[in-house]
């Protein structure tokens, strides 16, 4: 059996002795979760080098460069997207898990007297563009093994708020399996794996798997643009940032806030090494994130809201590049002695995800593009306090979303 010399190789022996304790038909579906797997992945977990290089300011185009130049890149966006060459990745598999809630986060309704979901309020403003444009641009909603059906049910028991169904794709993303604090994978309950969405990163080679680039819809595909699904004011398949990257030459395009003070939590984008690269807000030592570019503003202001364009050919390029795995610890509920599954109290394991933060780096050239934080960035992760529902809902009436 194959599996018995995989798993073993791999330090997962207590999986095969799982097995053998499994009658003929659990063990059919426990083969098929563990064909699941990307082992070539899972054996580099945690073994990748730490980051290193010498940070550096990268060049961006601030409010007033995009400001003064907006009509010439409106108008190289616009010929683009009526072309079909640009396709949105909406990032919707994460558990959301501090937000507390067991729904699609895009199913989140912030309304205070009628319903406003998140996914409504995507939905609205790319159907704005899409009507200064004169053209709908394909949609492709990544979603998890966990949540598909639901988000499925509600974007069509929606009619998908209004965008036609015909540019919609759904596909799956990759899931990872959760190990122990020792590495050793966790079995959830009998004959199953504790599996978990593999990270924001895996969006292309899922996309990839699920064989959309040979659908039809993305025939004409160079850039996809991949977005948060948690960012309430999020501006999608904006035009002038398209044209702004594509004028621009580099092979990857962020939108980007100006920080609000050093400390602010915030990835910073900047090069390091020489190469485009997201800093996290723990990475960067206080004097370093303190320093200011001479006209008194601060040498590393671009904080990064998960708003992407990266350029289809070097997407394919990445595929065959070794990916980091990232390793968070969680509560991962297991099998217990008795059978059962235990709840723990406690984190127990490690989720491993992949980054997108990573493809920046490996895009090798990045173009900040800077945006108006109050008009484009109300991102809901938490219940309460900064990034909540209830920031989200004071940002949406100051840009008008009555609720
Ligand atoms: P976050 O890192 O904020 O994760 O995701 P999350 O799952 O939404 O929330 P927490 O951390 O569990 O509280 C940023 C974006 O990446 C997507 C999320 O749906 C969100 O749009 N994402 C994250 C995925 O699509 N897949 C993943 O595996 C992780």
């Amino acid at each position: 059996m194959e599996y018995e010399r995989l798993l073993k190789e791999n330090g997962q022996g207590h999986l095969w002795e799982h097995y053998l304790s499994l009658s003929a038909r659990e063990k059919e579906a426990f083969s098929a979760q563990l064909a699941q797997i990307d082992w070539q992945t899972f054996a580099r977990s945690g073994k990748e080098p730490p980051r290193s290089g010498e940070i550096s300011p990268i060049e961006g185009c601030a409010r007033a460069d995009a400001e003064a130049r907006r009509e010439e890149y409106f108008k190289i966006g616009k010929e683009a997207l009526r072309g079909g060459k640009l396709a949105c990745v909406m990032l919707a598999g994460g558990q959301g898990t501090r937000l507390g809630s067991s729904s699609p986060k895009g199913a989140y309704d912030l309304g205070i007297t009628r319903p406003v979901y998140i996914f409504e309020r995507q939905i609205a403003n790319l159907l704005e563009t899409c009507s200064a444009c004169g053209c709908f641009v394909p949609l492709c909603i990544m979603t998890s093994t966990e949540n598909d059906e639901e988000t499925r049910a509600f974007l069509h028991g929606h009619a998908f708020f209004g965008y036609p169904e015909r540019y919609v794709r759904f596909f799956v993303q990759d899931m990872a399996p959760c190990t122990d604090l020792e590495g050793k994978i966790i079995l959830e309950a009998r004959g199953k794996l504790a599996l978990s969405p593999n990270g924001n990163g895996g969006w292309y080679s899922s996309l990839v798997r699920a064989e959309l680039l040979r659908d039809e819809l993305l025939s004409a595909a160079e850039w996809f643009n991949v977005f948060a699904v948690d960012n309430v004011l999020q501006r999608i398949a904006d035009p002038v940032f398209l044209g702004a990257t594509i004028s621009s030459g580099r092979r990857c395009g962020a939108k980007v806030v100006r920080k609000t003070c050093p400390e602010e939590r915030v990835g910073v984008l900047c090069l390091r090494g020489g190469k485009p690269d997201v800093v996290e807000y723990y990475e960067i030592d206080p004097a370093t994130a303190a320093l200011k570019d001479g006209r008194g503003g601060l040498l590393y202001p671009y904080g990064v809201i998960l708003n992407y364009l990266f350029r289809a050919d070097s997407l394919g390029e990445m595929l065959s590049c070794e990916f980091p795995l990232h390793k968070a610890k969680k509560r991962v509920p297991y099998l217990g002695e008795d059978g059962e599954t235990v709840i723990p109290d406690k984190e127990n394991a490690y989720k491993s995800e992949t980054l997108i933060l990573d493809m920046v780096r490996l895009a090798g050239s990045c173009l900040p593009f800077e945006v108006e934080r109050e008009r484009e960035f109300a991102p809901v992760k938490n219940r309460t306090g900064t990034d909540s529902a209830e920031s989200a809902r004071e940002l949406l009436k100051r840009n008008g979303v009555e609720l």
